[in-house]
């Protein structure tokens, strides 16, 4: 059905079920347990961050100022359906066919309806995207909100660096983008713990490493880096025991 790669959105989902159970939870994501799939024993190492990440980007798209909205590699991404958007917000989901496939698929069985307008723009992120994205109504010339999550460490860094300058030459002045930030390299001698982990190890390619927020200073974005831990503290939601990963968000100054 979907690739391996894909699969990986799966995963995220079930986390995003498994947070929406929880009374103090960060975000309610009504659809994720329609997609959830079989646990693995990955989801603990991930459940944190995972549960942080999405309602940090949430508050980031519902704050960016942006009417155009694009999710790039959008897997099972619900916020289309689940956010409160301004008015005449136009959304547009980016991943590959069988993905976006299967995910309407689902969505279609559990009669969901979106809270803006909602464009599929199925693709490869490797090869040339702005056209297909263009081609569905995508404004060049708007100020768009870009949200790159889970992407870029699937990818290798060219193929990560090639979907940053094409993200920054679709972005008009006042444009926003986040994304995660790492500050440390991988340990390349770090035993993944158990065999889902192997899996999941075995699809990152790396994309920019540590070097997203340098990538996009030097092309002219303005960044701002967030600790994924004080996050954590802010929402009330440091677990020890769990990592949270870093972020970052960035903006083209408005003309
Ligand atoms: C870990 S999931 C993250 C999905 C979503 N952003 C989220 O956080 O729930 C990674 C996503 O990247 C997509 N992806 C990976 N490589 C891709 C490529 N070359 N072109 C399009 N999408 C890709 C996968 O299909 C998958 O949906």
């Amino acid at each position: 059905m979907v690739s391996d790669v894909s699969r990986t959105a799966i995963g995220v989902a079930r986390l995003r079920a498994f947070e929406s159970q929880r009374p103090d939870r960060l975000f309610n994501d009504p659809y994720a347990a329609a997609f959830a799939g079989t646990p693995t024993d990955a989801d603990s190492v991930f459940r944190l961050h995972v549960a942080i990440r999405t309602r940090f980007y949430d508050d980031y798209l519902l704050s960016s100022g942006c009417r155009q909205v694009a999710l790039v590699a959008a897997g099972l991404d619900t916020r289309a359906f689940r956010l409160d958007w301004p008015a005449d917000t136009h959304l547009f989901e980016l991943d590959l066919p069988d993905l976006l496939a299967y995910k309407e698929k689902v969505l279609t069985t559990e009669g969901a309806k979106p809270r803006c307008e909602r464009t599929l723009v199925p693709v490869d992120l490797r090869e040339d995207w702005p056209t297909p994205l263009v081609d569905a109504g995508f404004r060049p010339e708007e100020p768009t909100a870009w949200l790159i999550e889970g992407l870029l460490v699937y990818l290798s860094a060219e193929d990560a660096a090639k979907v940053l300058t094409r993200v920054t030459n679709l972005s008009a002045p006042g444009s926003t983008l986040s994304c995660e930030h790492r500050d440390r390299e991988r340990n390349p001698n770090r035993e993944p713990a158990t065999e889902a982990m192997r899996r999941l190890v075995s699809l990152w390619q790396g994309g920019l490493g540590t070097r997203n927020a340098a990538w996009l200073t030097d092309h002219g974005w303005q960044v701002t880096t967030h600790d994924g831990m004080a996050l954590a503290e802010s929402y009330g939601r440091a677990e020890p025991g769990y990592r949270v990963s870093n972020f970052l968000t960035a903006e083209l100054s408005p003309a």
